[in-house]
């Protein structure tokens, strides 16, 4: 298992690579008007043969104006934390109207939609027919108004782009950092887009076995058999405990003396359907945690891990066009999975490549149920 971190604009980065190559991609684009990442700024649409000239600005970002607003929760104090001082550098060519600038720090929503849609349209097509992709984004105000950010790409990429959304999965940050705001509630949820190419893809569904399946199984192997070595009390003969409707009698008998009524009903039926748990839902509780990174914007590994083991193959490649530290590429590790990061800061791919070299693939240490 292998891969590596290529630095360089994620859009002619991905040019560069062949079609349908990666089983999944796993990614956090910079979401608008909420972060600085220094160096990112790049070139975002307009002809490819110009030869611009930007009218460039130089000025603290647009964004700050969105965090000041006392709307948004957000104190002064926390901004200069979040922004410091940082300027970044933003304009459009004059010939073509191609613009540069950091991604997320468009003068507009759209502009910004407009930018994420060719990636999107790029990584739609270096991904296998079966592949998936998993978009985390979160959405922004603007003063008082919820943009609807998230919605307005999922809307696009479907109507524009031909992709199928399977789910949009909500991750649920518990411990999301509390917004002092006072006529409305705070915010605890961000998306995960699971985006499909065709109507067959890769997938594999993880059902936990049911506790309460567990705990009948466990005591049905400590049961006293003999008791059932030649007739049940009906007169029928025992089914072999080895076969499936030998252990379903036995399962018949012995939830009911573990559980109430209804609830035996449930386990057995549960056991019926492999002894597993119910189909998991849409909702990914995963906390935020301090990762001890050197990024601003780190996504935890449990949240990635059930998403790679989920939509690709094991050896399968994973992909992240926007690596920041790499937490993609060492979960798609962690899982026995190729990798391909793209990251236009240098410091940032660095620590990426830092933090692979300590990961371990930990497939050996579980056994498959
Ligand atoms: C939200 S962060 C990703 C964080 C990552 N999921 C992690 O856990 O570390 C987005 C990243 O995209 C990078 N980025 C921004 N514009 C880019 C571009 N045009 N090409 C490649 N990377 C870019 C930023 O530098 C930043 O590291
Ligand atoms: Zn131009």
């Amino acid at each position: 298992m292998g891969g590596s971190v290529l630095v360089g604009h994620t859009l002619q980065v991905l040019a560069s690579l062949p079609d349908e190559f990666a089983d999944c991609v796993v990614t956090s684009p910079p979401y608008y008007q909420t972060r600085v990442y220094p160096g990112a700024e790049a070139v975002w649409g307009g002809r490819e043969d110009c030869e611009h000239i930007f009218e460039l600005k130089e000025h603290l970002p647009e964004a700050s104006r969105f965090r000041t607003s006392k709307e948004n929760g957000i104190g002064p104090h926390l901004n200069t934390r979040i922004y410091g001082n940082q300027t970044t550098k933003s304009g459009f060519c004059k010939k073509c109207g191609a613009w540069f600038g950091q991604l997320g720090l468009e003068p507009s929503p759209s502009l910004y939609l407009k930018h994420l849609l060719l990636v999107t349209k790029e990584i739609k097509r270096v991904l296998k027919k079966t592949g998936t992709l998993f978009l985390n984004i979160a959405d922004s105000y603007d003063s008082k108004r919820l943009l609807l950010i998230p919605e307005r790409l999922a809307v696009k990429m479907v109507d524009e782009q031909g992709w199928i959304l399977r789910n949009d999965l909500i991750w649920f940050k518990r411990n999301a950092m509390p917004e002092s705001v006072k006529d409305r509630w705070s915010r605890k949820h961000e998306y995960v887009f699971f985006f499909v190419k065709s109507r067959k893809y890769f997938f594999e569904q993880k059902r936990k076995t049911d506790e309460r399946v567990e705990r009948v199984l466990s005591s049905i192997s400590v049961f006293p058999l003999e008791r059932y070595s030649t007739k049940y009390p009906d007169g029928s003969k025992p089914a072999s405990l080895s076969s499936i409707a030998g252990k379903r009698r036995l399962v018949r008998e012995v939830a009911p003396l573990l559980f109430p009524q209804e609830e035996a009903r449930e386990v057995i039926r549960l056991h019926h359907d492999h002894g597993r748990g119910p189909v998991p839902g849409d909702v990914l509780e995963v906390n935020t945690r301090p990762s001890g990174v050197n990024h601003i914007a780190v996504f935890p590994e449990e949240l990635v891990l059930p998403l790679i083991e989920a939509g690709s193959p094991p050896g399968g490649l994973i992909l992240d066009p926007f690596a920041g530290s790499g937490t993609t590429l060492v979960a798609a590790k962690l899982a026995g999975r190729n990798f391909v990061g793209i990251e236009l800061v240098p410091a940032y791919a660095e620590e990426a490549r830092r933090r692979l070299r300590d990961a371990r693939p930990y497939h050996h240490h579980f056994k498959m149920l």
